[in-house]
């Protein structure tokens, strides 16, 4: 028989064990009062040493009853717990309620730049045709950006372009048709070819900018006409500023296109009746372009006899102009989010 004493001990302290683990109004009195009755130095480790005074037969009896009160306890703290978690639960629900009229946080979206927008317009105009996107370095040698496109060192084109050099053989490409020869070196024909990017000239007032854009297309095949360029460019503008645009071509000179054309496009902006932008003529200046010369052909060491091409180029910072009415190129450079964000669509 265990001495009733210690039964009575026992079973009083669980009693009040229990009590306390009803009265603990948060987790943490909670958790001392697991500490206190069943924790290392808690009463029921206590009371487990009195063990070694029982005799054979009463340790195992007083062990099972330990037991019990140990398991009556545990189960009462679990339930106690878990009732004081959702009570903290709930009350963290009831005073955190959201105010769905709150008004949110503003989120500034950004957008893309005017000359990136008519960029991709163009490219995805002209991947309908089959044309990919090429590109090249900024700083050039001279022999890409002038004497393989039939520039040589004392040709009067040289001075259309006012150039950066970097030393006496590297330039700031003036223009994206150096592409053009790093394409044809590398590539062979037939292609499409799309080759939009930065170029620079010495030059700078409201509408030039010493560092602007440029996209450049170039047609490899075996019979390519001055008929496919101007379906091409027509295409193109009327894809771009609607299909009531006229486009013409006029007769010109570019040392790496022959025949070569400029090609104008009918004001967008007043329909041809003569306005500001395109300074009463009814017309705008778009870009320059021809066919292939035979010349730039040998240069990369392509047979003119069995290839030929066409190729256009021009500015990007123009055509945002005339899309977008803007009339000084100075604004696309300056990152005034004042003017940015008016293209925020
Ligand atoms: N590279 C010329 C320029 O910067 C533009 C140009 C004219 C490109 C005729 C062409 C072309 O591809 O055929 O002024």
């Amino acid at each position: 028989m265990i001495p009733a004493q210690l039964l009575t001990n026992l079973n009083d302290k669980l009693a009040a064990a229990l009590a306390q683990l009803k009265a603990s109004s948060d987790l943490q009195k909670l958790y001392d009062a697991k500490v206190a009755f069943a924790g290392k130095q808690g009463f029921l480790s206590e009371i487990m040493r009195e063990m070694a005074k029982l005799s054979k037969e009463e340790k195992p009896l007083f062990g099972k009853e330990v037991n019990r009160v140990k398991d009556e306890f545990e189960k009462a703290y679990t339930a106690r717990e878990d009732e004081l978690k959702s009570a903290a639960l709930l009350d963290k629900v009831n005073k955190e309620r959201i105010d769905v009229s709150l008004p949110g946080a503003h989120l500034q979206a950004g957008a893309k730049h005017p000359i990136a927008m008519v960029m991709d317009d163009v490219i995805a105009i002209l991947a309908r045709l089959g044309y990919t996107v090429r590109t090249g370095p900024q700083i050039e040698k001279d022999w890409y950006n002038f004497e393989a496109l039939n520039i040589p060192p004392d040709h009067p084109a040289r001075d259309m372009q006012d150039t950066f050099y970097i030393d006496a053989d590297h330039v700031l490409r003036t223009h994206t048709s150096p592409i053009q020869i790093h394409t044809l070196l590398s590539e062979k024909p037939p292609f499409r070819a799309l080759a939009p990017g930065s170029v620079y000239r010495c030059d700078s007032d409201v509408s030039h900018s010493p560092n602007f854009h440029q996209i450049e297309g170039l047609l490899v095949d075996r019979q390519v006409s001055m008929a496919d360029l101007k379906g091409t460019i027509t295409f193109l503008l009327r894809e771009l500023f609607g299909s009531a645009v006229n486009v013409r071509f006029r007769p010109s000179f570019f040392p790496f296109t022959e025949p070569s054309a400029e090609f104008d496009c009918s004001c967008p902006v007043c329909v041809g009746k003569g306005c500001r932008l395109c300074k009463q003529s009814g017309w705008i200046e778009i870009g320059g372009s021809g066919l292939v010369n035979p010349r730039v052909f040998e240069a990369v060491k392509l047979d003119p006899k069995q290839w030929q091409g066409f190729a256009f180029g021009f500015g990007i910072e123009r055509m945002a102009i005339i899309k977008y009415g803007i009339d000084d190129i100075r604004l696309f450079y300056e990152n005034d989010q004042r003017f940015l964000r008016q293209f925020n669509v």
